[in-house]
């Protein structure tokens, strides 16, 4: 049965010829994408020839952990810590046998690949594909080990400089966020919430304090000081939030790592986002109520030096 509306196709088709890429249903026109050979299982293959059971366990029941690390001046940003990160994860979740090192290498051999010079890479590892049952399969099971770098959209520059506008949801997710796991549900249906109320993200509360936002953490400028949440397991580690910690620091900025309410958040100077894709992005209103009508100096202080690490250090 054809699932794709005509003028889809044909938009599809178009872009298709545009990017010599094939159709690969379901992704929009338009959408970055490069026609690379993706990693998948020790193997390089065409993106389109890349293919996984139906009984992966990732697809099956969210069994598996990922990674997002940005490319800036073709290189990787920060990748030891994602490493680090990840090795909890999989450890988090009980999947041994991971070289973390045989990935590092074929990251590198991903990048070389990519002609662009800003970029993510996105690394996913499931435990593999097995008959559908709950408990783990014997330890013959393989993991599914599947890592992509794309070109990514840059962020709108009016975002930058007004700031975006959010909402805040219940955080009504487990309590073992810190495990990066790809069982993102909450997540999306959160962003989609915000997304049809016109805003561009939504920032989780638990028990009135601010935990973080669908896909990145969140940080005030409240009382002179710069304040996140701690690190608890109700918080993904981000390592941007690492970074910008310690570019606060450098640039002797008081910094509180203490929770937040939403009223504190209300009250703040400055409200604004870190992720690996998301990098510093101010928020200007939260629930319709105005915070500032532009990016405060300490966010813009922050981004540029971020930008400036990120272009520098490798
Ligand atoms: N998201 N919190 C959540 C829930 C996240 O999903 C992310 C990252 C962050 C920020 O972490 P970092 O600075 O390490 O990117 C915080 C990635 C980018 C994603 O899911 O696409």
């Amino acid at each position: 049965m054809d699932m794709l509306e005509p003028d889809l196709r044909k938009e599809e088709r178009e872009w298709a010829d545009y990017t010599n890429c094939p159709i690969v249903p379901g992704i929009k026109p338009g959408f970055p994408r490069n026609c690379m050979k993706v990693y998948l299982n020790g193997q390089w293959v065409e993106e389109q020839d890349a293919r996984i059971s139906f009984d992966d366990r990732g697809f099956l029941f969210g069994d598996g952990v990922y990674e997002v690390v940005h490319i800036y001046s073709h290189r990787f940003f920060e990748w030891n810590r994602h490493m680090v990160r990840l090795r909890r994860s999989l450890k988090a979740i009980d999947l041994p046998g991971i070289d973390l090192e045989a990935i590092g290498r074929a990251g590198e051999q991903l990048l070389e690949s990519f002609d662009g010079q800003e970029g993510a890479l996105y690394l996913e590892i499931t435990r593999g594909a097995h008959p559908r049952s709950h408990p783990f399969p014997s330890a013959d099971v393989l993991p599914t080990i599947l890592m992509w770098i794309r070109p990514i959209a840059p962020l709108d520059p009016q975002w930058i400089e007004k700031g975006v506008s959010v909402i805040t949801v219940a955080d009504d997710r487990w309590a073992k966020v810190w495990i990066k796991t790809i069982c993102l549900l909450p997540n999306v249906l959160a962003k989609e919430k915000a997304h049809k109320m016109g805003m561009f993200d939504a920032i989780f509360v638990r028990d009135g304090m601010v935990t973080e936002s669908t896909s990145a953490n969140v940080f005030i400028i409240y009382q002179g000081r710069l304040q996140t949440a701690p690190v608890s397991n109700y918080i993904l580690p981000g390592i941007t939030r690492e970074v910008i910690l310690e570019i606060a620091h450098e640039n002797g900025i008081p910094v509180v790592l203490e929770p937040f309410s939403v009223d504190d958040m209300l009250n703040a100077s400055e409200v604004f986002l870190t992720g690996t894709t998301t990098e510093v992005l101010p928020v200007t209103q939260v629930n319709g109520q105005v915070i500032g009508q532009e990016a405060g100096a300490v966010s813009r202080l922050l981004l540029r030096e971020l930008k400036k690490r990120a272009n520098t250090v490798s």
